[in-house]
């Protein structure tokens, strides 16, 4: 569905992106990890249109997309997660989910003074499908909340709620989970498999949290230093010598509190990189 071929994102000497080939297949979760600064941001930045690549290819489906800008790969059902924008934090859940899909006839003058009835309709329809929404990821005892008093996890929740207003065929989640409690995090797993079971929503998740990507993703691929090292099943991933020493620099079996199992990392080794972001990291958003 996604093909990704040779993708070079140079900033200035610093090589964001070096040479990334991979494929999204349609239908999957697929877990993207690597340790902090192997480019996994910029990758999305660069297939979401976001950024230019330096080099490289992006297709999607056959057709090369390289380049394209958000909005028309949003028309093509792609679509990467935004925060919620600070101006919308006074606005209810309801209203934000209905801000969502572009073309509304309310926004023409003409459609203003000519077609009232046909506006009225229209919200009618957006209200519906957010309430619809809302009561799929569990949250619709918040639908008239102000999404400024939300929690952060439930921000991620009322994210998700935007692509469903589109029916984006394949999302890209950055860290959903940094920030987020247990509980709302499974929420956000569970709204994630229905939506990828129940709605085939392709989706693409960079998280550090290994139990998050254990429960949901396959196929993982494992970045670092710009490049795909590895693709696998979680447990493939985590027994692989270079992923192993990619996250631990210096090697598994010379680092003297690794378990010594022999059965590569725990979920909780490679997930320990969480902890070294430092505040001025170049995420656009998570
Ligand atoms: N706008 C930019 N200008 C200069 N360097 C950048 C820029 N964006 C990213 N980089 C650098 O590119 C590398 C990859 O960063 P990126 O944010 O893509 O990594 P990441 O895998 O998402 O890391 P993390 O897990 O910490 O979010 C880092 O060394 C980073 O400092
Ligand atoms: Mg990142």
């Amino acid at each position: 569905m996604i093909d990704v071929h040779d993708l070079h994102k140079h900033f200035g000497g610093a090589r964001a992106v070096d040479g990334a080939t991979l494929s999204i297949a349609p239908g999957s979760i697929t877990g993207l990890i690597g340790p902090n600064g192997a480019g996994k941001t910029t990758l999305f930045n660069v297939i979401a249109g976001l950024i230019p690549p330096t080099s490289g290819q992006v297709s999607l489906g056959g057709e090369d997309i390289t380049g394209l800008s958000p909005h028309i790969l949003f028309q093509k059902g792609l679509l990467r997660t935004f925060q919620i924008a600070h101006e919308f934090s006074s606005m209810s859940v309801r209203e934000n989910l209905m801000m969502v899909p572009g073309g509304q006839s309310g926004e023409s003058l003409w459609n203003a003074f000519f077609r009232r009835s046909d506006i009225r309709d229209q919200e009618r329809e957006l209200a519906a499908k957010a309430d619809e929404v809302l009561e799929f990821l569990t949250i619709d005892h918040l639908a008239d909340e102000k999404a400024g008093n939300l929690s952060g996890g439930q921000k991620k929740l009322l994210e998700l709620g935007r692509t469903m207003m589109v029916d984006a065929r394949i999302v890209f989640l950055d860290e959903v989970g940094a920030g987020v409690n247990r509980t709302l995090l499974n929420t956000i797993g569970d709204a994630i498999l229905r939506l990828n079971q129940e709605r085939g929503y392709t989706f693409v998740v960079i998280e550090h949290d290994m139990d998050f990507i254990d429960r949901l993703c396959d196929p993982v691929i494992c970045m670092a230093e710009g490049r795909v090292l590895a693709q696998g099943t979680l447990a493939e991933i985590k027994a692989d010598e270079r992923v192993i020493e990619a996250y631990l620099g210096t090697g598994l079996k010379n680092a003297p509190h690794v378990p010594g199992s022999g059965q590569g990392l725990t979920a909780g080794d490679l997930g320990a990189s969480r902890g070294a972001r430092g505040p001025g990291s170049p995420n656009g958003d998570a």
